[in-house]
């Protein structure tokens, strides 16, 4: 794992940014995988930003949601397509027809994983994954206990999650859904680059126990120890219980240039 300690989560995002800056320099047509939730919104705005001044374009990229919820109707401004439009994509110069994420409808529920699967596939793979972590070391909402080897399918969240997801909902945990269609940990290891962004006091211990704990279904992001490329950014207050951050600094700052 590639680990660089940011000074703060403006700096994270602009670190994530030159990621996809040069992912999309590389390939215009690049498959993007986005996160929802809090820890890639400066990403995001630096995104947005790069796209207003021209100097970044992804007219002709794909961008795929990593998650969403099962049940909300589509209309709904806490679901992950609705997220991830008003966060980013309506900002950007992405189609809107570029945008493909689950099928959360109960109605669509038995086959969700299976199309989404396809899709991706027929697509040609994600190029770039943003990802967050939860505070239980989930990642997409592969929950503990999730095997290592999952792919898209539905998942019931865990309290703790759904506690930490209230915040989008008024507080109030009656409103958060018990299930989402999730990307699988073996999805998401299929990803070419892996890019997660944790931020923040709460992330601390997950970090930690994804970087340097055992490689366990109890910590889902341990998976990504199993990642060719996967570029982790913290900022000082999610680094803080790292014992090796002062060999990831070094690296960083000694890394060959051209990856
Ligand atoms: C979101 C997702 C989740 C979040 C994670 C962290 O699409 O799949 O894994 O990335 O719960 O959420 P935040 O960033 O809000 O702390």
């Amino acid at each position: 794992m590639e680990v660089v300690i940011a000074s703060g989560p403006e700096h994270a995002g602009s670190i994530g940014a030159d990621l996809v800056d040069a992912q999309l320099a590389r390939n215009p047509a690049s498959n993007i995988g986005l996160a929802t939730g809090s820890s890639p919104l400066p990403l995001y705005r630096e995104l947005i930003e790069r796209c207003s001044a021209g100097r970044l374009s992804f007219e002709q990229a794909r961008a795929f949601l990593l998650d969403e919820y099962v049940g909300l109707p589509d209309d709904h401004p806490e679901s992950y397509r609705r997220f991830i439009e008003r966060e980013l994509t309506s900002q950007i110069d992405l189609p809107s027809s570029a945008l493909a994420g689950p099928d959360g409808s109960m109605a669509g529920l038995p086959t969700a994983g299976a199309r989404y699967e396809q899709l991706i596939e027929q697509a040609g793979g994600i190029d770039l994954q943003i990802l967050g972590i939860g505070s239980n070391g989930h990642i997409g909402f592969n929950e503990p206990t999730s095997s290592l080897m999952s792919r898209t399918r539905s998942k019931m969240l865990t309290e703790t999650t759904r506690r930490d997801n209230a915040r989008f909902f008024g507080g109030d945990l009656e409103l958060v859904p018990h299930h989402t269609v999730t990307q699988g940990i073996g999805t998401i290891l299929d990803a070419r680059h892996v890019v997660l962004i944790a931020t923040g006091s709460s992330k601390a211990r997950p970090v930690h126990l994804m970087v340097e704990g055992p490689l366990t279904a109890m910590v889902p992001a341990s998976a990504l120890q199993l990642h060719p490329h996967a570029t982790i950014i913290l900022d000082e207050e999610s680094a803080a219980d790292l014992v090796t951050a002062a060999y990831h600094r070094e690296a960083y700052s000694q890394r060959p240039t051209g990856r």
